[in-house]
């Protein structure tokens, strides 16, 4: 008999089992086995594969928006955004629950002389002398929609802990109607399936972020292959901005979703997932 679940992170982490069953999950287990699948073949013609960073993030930074500081690359991947980041100045970690990932995206880096400090294992699970931040810049392209909706709240208090005041959330996510699933959140738990990955809307993400200043929410816009972007159309591009202010008042991120306490409350439990070497 099990009565140990005692926190919220306890808690969360019963929520994330109900989807092991689906292959394809993000969750700690099956995700990360997943996910090392995923990245074996380096020769699939997977978009995201390539070496190229987004093209909205690119734009960003281009037109001053965002501005050189210490970055967050949240679900890295193989590292692409991570390295554009670097090769723009920015003092870069990149976290991915795949070592099969990291260990692709290291080998970008040394292959390019990218100073990236990387780091596996699952970003809500990591301790703060692990992702300690404050991070000015959080780049999380398409790791988020990948998420149960529980796991919202550990991304909210995880904002809440790391990213600076005036800092901004550059977000990649796929557009309800065009990819991904768009069952109610409910029906996930009820489905016990992300169905592999779950589509938003405009307003969602509004309500979600509403803690943060919209900088800017549109499309991604596409790009063509010979470009040195990357941008595909199933794919909002967000950016949002932590309100110096607000922070300052004690208003955390996530603070209406997760009630008076705000977000930054919440505390993680240990880390439930180290990476595990791969064969
Ligand atoms: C669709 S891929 C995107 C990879 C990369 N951002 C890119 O665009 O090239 C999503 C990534 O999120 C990672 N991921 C999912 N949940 C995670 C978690 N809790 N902590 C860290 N990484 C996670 C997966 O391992 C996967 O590499």
């Amino acid at each position: 008999m099990d009565r140990t679940t005692r926190t919220v992170e306890d808690l969360f982490t019963l929520l994330d089992e109900l989807f092991t069953r689906e292959y394809g999950t993000w969750s700690i287990g099956d995700g990360e086995d997943f996910w090392n699948v995923f990245y074996a073949d380096r020769s699939r013609p997977v978009p995201f594969f390539v070496a190229k960073p987004d093209e909205n993030l690119a734009a960003a930074v281009d037109r001053g928006v965002i501005a050189p500081g210490r970055a967050l690359d949240l679900g890295c991947g193989p590292g692409r955004n991570a390295l554009y980041l670097a090769s723009r100045g920015f003092e870069v970690d990149a976290v991915d629950l795949s070592p099969v990932a990291i260990d692709w995206a290291r080998e970008r880096a040394a292959e390019t002389g990218a100073d990236v400090r990387f780091l596996c294992g699952n970003a809500f699970t990591l301790t703060e002398a692990e992702l300690s931040g404050p991070y000015d810049l959080i780049v999380d392209s398409g790791c988020f929609h990948h998420l149960p909706p529980h796991r919202r709240v550990s991304y909210l208090a995880l904002l809440d802990r790391v990213l600076a005041p005036d800092g901004h959330l550059a977000l990649t996510c796929f557009v309800a109607g065009v990819m991904g699933s768009e069952l109610d959140d409910a029906e996930l738990y009820r489905e016990r399936q992300l169905q592999g990955g779950l589509g938003y809307t405009s307003e969602s993400l509004r309500w979600i972020f509403s803690d943060l200043a919209e900088v800017e929410l549109r499309r991604m816009r596409q790009e063509p292959s010979e470009s040195p972007l990357f941008g595909v159309t199933f794919l909002w591009a967000a950016l949002f901005r932590r309100d110096a202010a607000a922070a300052v008042d004690g208003v955390g991120v996530g603070s209406r979703a997760a009630g008076a306490d705000g977000g930054g409350v919440m505390r993680t439990g240990p880390a439930a997932s180290g990476c595990r070497a791969h064969p």
